[in-house]
């Protein structure tokens, strides 16, 4: 059975990952590759009910504090059952898969943002999700003062735009980006072979004909 290719992308909050996941999506497609996207948490019936708790600014004062090692479970639960119902089947039938973010933003986001350490994520990835792993990842890292500024811009957008309640996290303080961003850092020191990471703050385009031509590199390898 022909094994599909997955790519994952990530990056701080306000990096540019989604607009640039858009943009390979339409130009994979120009090329008539067969192609499935998704994002996390989210992407499945169950995973849109379980994002909603988990970015809802108002879920704590619904629901109680969501405790890290909550948050960490959930982002598993989500990302279990879209391997499931999504990814794997893709892969299977010879898909490229585009997913926006994956473990390596729980690993950031709990793992050093929330300071749960990087190995309950990998446990917990090994665990619930079989040790999947992208065959690619396109990490969106430009410096942390750019990262930060960004962060800071997209939340004030936020809290200004009325009924646009996903932003709990980005509510945070200017701390937990700069764990996060030493944390990304050490995932793609730890492993170049999967991890691109872009640091360049360049235009839109320049971005994405370097995502282009990355990927098109790694596309011509037999996946291995
Ligand atoms: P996004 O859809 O705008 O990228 O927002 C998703 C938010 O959820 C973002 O702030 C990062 C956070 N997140 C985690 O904390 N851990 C995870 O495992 C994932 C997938 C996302």
């Amino acid at each position: 059975m022909p094994r599909g290719f997955f790519i994952t992308f990530e990056g701080l909050d306000g990096s540019g990952k989604t607009t640039q996941l858009r943009l390979l999506a339409d130009s994979l497609e120009t090329e008539g590759r067969a192609l499935v996207t998704l994002r996390q948490p989210g992407g499945t019936a169950l995973g849109d009910r379980i994002r909603s708790i988990l970015l809802d600014s108002r879920s704590e004062s619904t629901l109680g504090h969501i405790a890290p090692a909550t948050e960490m479970a959930l982002m598993f639960a989500d990302r279990a059952q879209a391997i499931h119902e999504v990814i794997l089947p893709a892969l299977s039938a010879g898909s490229i898969v585009l997913c926006d973010r994956y473990t390596d933003s729980s690993e950031a986001y709990q793992g050093g943002g929330r300071q749960l350490g990087s190995q309950r994520i990998l446990e917990m990835h090994a665990a619930a999700c079989d040790n999947l792993q992208p065959d690619l990842t396109i990490l969106l890292l430009p410096s942390l003062e750019a990262s930060l500024k960004r962060a800071r811009r997209r939340n004030q957008r936020n809290t200004q735009k009325k009924g646009a309640d996903e932003n709990r996290f980005e509510s945070e303080p200017d701390d937990f980006y700069r764990r996060i961003h030493s944390k990304y850092e050490e995932i793609a020191a730890r492993e170049p072979h999967r991890v691109f990471p872009i640091r360049e703050d360049a235009s839109i385009e320049q971005i994405h004909a370097h995502i282009r031509e990355i990927v098109a590199v790694r596309l011509a390898q037999p996946v291995g």
